[in-house]
């Protein structure tokens, strides 16, 4: 059950409202790329604005190292966004300082102002109280509807919901919903898809899962660890030599839960024109790298999913940047699709995957949080939720 405070337990009429979104979208040109986490915001903005209130928009974008860098302005958010809105749109060059004051004071109720990357200033990463402080002036409250920040503490998400009313947004209430339930009581049988390039960034994922899954099917870069540390030669494959000791150990932990692949696709350099093979699993030759799973791995994998009642998938299982090396993660997104189960894919690089893979529509949830989803899955608490106030009815 979700247990913080939302947008609908309370009275936003005439209110200024400080909301934290994460517009953290990729640019190109000066031109938003991809306004999936535009999208996924507009509820609560559209809800905010129905009731009345004037909205004050805050995020990150990028990682500027607190200075200023017009490469990663928020402008093209801003202009993104007024071409979708109705309402009318300002824009303020710093999220702090007189202009934004001003700005905010005079913004009339049903009007948008969508302030400057919070993280051209030092004390967003510190989680500096005067800058918390600051923000938060602005507003009457604060509504959080940041999911794919809330892994962070920082001054924007988490320090300002120490001095002004904190409530969720409706991306933030079903991200929760949605993964918490699945982390707390999935339904069985629960399968796991965990790839990506590194092992070292899911063990913890894992530890987590093993109590909970009925399978995980591991896949991407990661599987090359667990096969170094089954003694076969992965030539020029990525594999973390320092986190062989743990795989070998989360191999005998897990035992039959843990799917490896069964074949890989290799390629004799990594490049989209690249010569490829496929390869049962063993020595990989001198020279080539693994960059796919196989066709084998995808059927067995495949008949594991058909039957799953829930399924999370976290990573992808190959380097599907490179039509060559897609098919891998395609076709397991095809098999995830074609199963009747739930099924929740993490943000970042899964989602873009299961966008890619022309499935998308067929999956019951994709998370717009990266590091916030896979923190969850690690069974960790997100700072960004924890700040927002609880609800005593619940
Ligand atoms: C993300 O894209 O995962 C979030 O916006 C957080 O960004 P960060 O990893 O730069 O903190």
């Amino acid at each position: 059950m979700f247990k913080k405070k939302t947008i609908q337990n309370i009275d936003l009429q005439g209110k200024r409202v400080l909301a934290r979104v994460d517009f953290n979208v990729p640019i190109e040109d000066g031109v938003v790329s991809d306004d999936t986490r535009i999208q996924a915001a507009l509820p609560t903005i559209e809800y905010i604005l129905s009731q009345k209130a004037s909205l004050i928009l805050i995020s990150h974008l990028g990682r500027p190292k607190g200075e200023r860098n017009p490469q990663l302005s928020l402008r093209p958010v801003a202009d993104h966004l007024a071409g979708i809105l109705e309402a009318p749109l300002h824009f303020a060059e710093d999220c702090l300082g007189p202009q934004a004051e001003e700005a905010a004071s005079r913004l009339p109720s049903g009007e948008v102002l969508v302030l400057e990357n919070t993280r051209f200033h030092a004390g967003e990463k510190k989680n500096d109280p005067q800058m918390a402080r600051q923000l938060a002036s602005l507003a009457d409250l604060f509504v959080n509807d940041a999911f794919g920040t809330a892994h962070r503490a920082h001054a924007s998400n988490v320090g300002v919901a120490d001095y002004l009313p904190a409530v969720a947004g409706f991306l933030m209430e079903r991200e929760i919903r949605y993964l918490g339930e699945m982390i707390a009581e999935p339904e069985s049988p629960f399968v796991a898809i965990l790839g990506g390039s590194k092992v070292s960034g899911k063990i913890q994922a894992i530890h987590n899962l093993l109590p909970k899954a009925d399978h995980i099917l591991i896949g991407g870069g990661m599987a090359n660890t667990f096969f170094a540390a089954q003694g076969y030669r992965m030539a020029d494959s990525l594999v973390e030599e320092d986190s062989i000791p743990v795989a070998k150990e989360l191999l005998e932990k897990a035992g039959s839960q843990l799917h490896l692949p069964l074949d890989y696709v290799i390629a004799d350099a990594f490049d989209p024109d690249a010569g490829r093979k496929v390869i049962p699993v063993g020595d990989v030759p001198a020279g080539w790298r693994v960059l796919d799973i196989g066709p084998k791995t995808v059927a067995a994998y495949g008949t594991t999913l058909a039957s799953a009642k829930t399924v999370t998938w976290n990573g992808p299982m190959g380097v599907f940047e490179f039509p060559a090396f897609a098919k891998g993660t395609f076709n397991l997104a095809k098999a995830v699709a074609k199963s009747e189960a739930v099924s929740i894919i993490g943000g970042g690089d899964s989602a873009a995957a299961a966008k890619q893979s022309g499935m998308a529509e067929q999956f019951t949830h994709i998370s717009t949080g990266g590091g916030a989803s896979l923190q969850m899955l690690e069974g960790a608490t997100l700072p960004g939720l924890d700040a927002i106030d609880n609800d005593e009815l619940t």
